[in-house]
């Protein structure tokens, strides 16, 4: 069975001083939630805020998460960060978000870069795809997709795949209010993301993999897609960052 695994992903939002905050806010609840391990909670803050996040959550349940990293190990690359900077303060990192492939130039050979690294480095990547507007009203959802899975995929051995996370986050669905209906975002990663895993590798390796809904989830919404059965947590942006509506998207998984 799969564990649903809920990771809020905090996007440039909360100084040091905010994040211990809300962590503060958060960690009973939480904790209490992921005790038994029905679902897996990750708090991915900016960099900075890492270690004093890591330091908070240490002894619960509750992992971290950081929203990059770079593939190579050390070097000139000035402002990046190296997997093994994470390795000890967290145990997942985003790769690939729409934002970072929108506003930062990130494209599919990078993304299968940074997946490899954060493989490489005991990192577990929450790999994000998905289509914008134009590719959806256009019809490109599946091709889109499947294109983006194949391209964080390549090269990657069934038991590393199997360690990976994928979130279906549809550019449109991002920030807007406007989140996919849990029977769309159901069929894409039932049909498209798990189809295609199917045929990189084989049925098994497909269902064994957690695939996460992300855009504009919320307390009111969020049990529409916990409800489907291709559907294994989700990426929370906004409601993330206050207290009461993480907690209850996370109360929402272990129903
Ligand atoms: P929102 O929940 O704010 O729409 O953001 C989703 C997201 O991008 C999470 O990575």
């Amino acid at each position: 069975m799969r564990i649903p695994i809920v990771a809020g992903n905090w996007k440039m939002n909360k100084t040091i001083a905010e994040a211990r905050d809300l962590v503060n806010a958060l960690r009973d609840d939480l904790t209490r939630l992921a005790a038994d391990g029905r679902v897996q909670i990750v708090l991915c803050p900016p960099f900075i805020a890492l270690p004093e996040v890591a330091a908070q959550v240490q002894g619960t349940p509750i992992k971290v998460g950081a929203q990059n990293l770079f593939w190579e190990a050390k070097g000139a690359f000035t402002g990046e960060i190296a997997p093994t900077m994470l390795t000890g303060w967290c145990d997942y990192v985003i790769i690939g978000h729409s934002e970072r492939r929108q506003y930062f130039g990130e494209t599919d050979e990078g993304v299968n870069k940074k997946t490899k690294a954060a493989l490489a480095h005991r990192l577990t990547p929450i790999v994000c795809v998905g289509e914008n507007l134009a590719q959806n009203e256009a019809g490109e959802t599946a091709a889109v997709v499947r294109a983006q899975v194949r391209a964080a995929c390549a090269g990657l051995a069934r038991e590393d795949a199997r360690r990976i996370v994928i979130a279906y986050e549809p550019v449109w669905a991002i920030g807007t209010g406007r989140a996919a209906s849990g029977a769309g975002a159901n069929a894409v990663i039932g049909e498209t993301i798990r189809g295609t895993l199917a045929a990189l590798y084989d049925a098994e390796t497909a269902q064994a993999i957690r695939v996460q809904y992300g855009g504009s989830v919320t307390p009111k919404n969020v049990a529409e897609f916990f409800a489907q059965p291709e559907i294994d947590g989700a990426l929370v942006g906004g409601a993330s960052l206050v207290a009461a509506d993480f907690a209850a998207i996370c109360r929402a998984a272990v129903r």
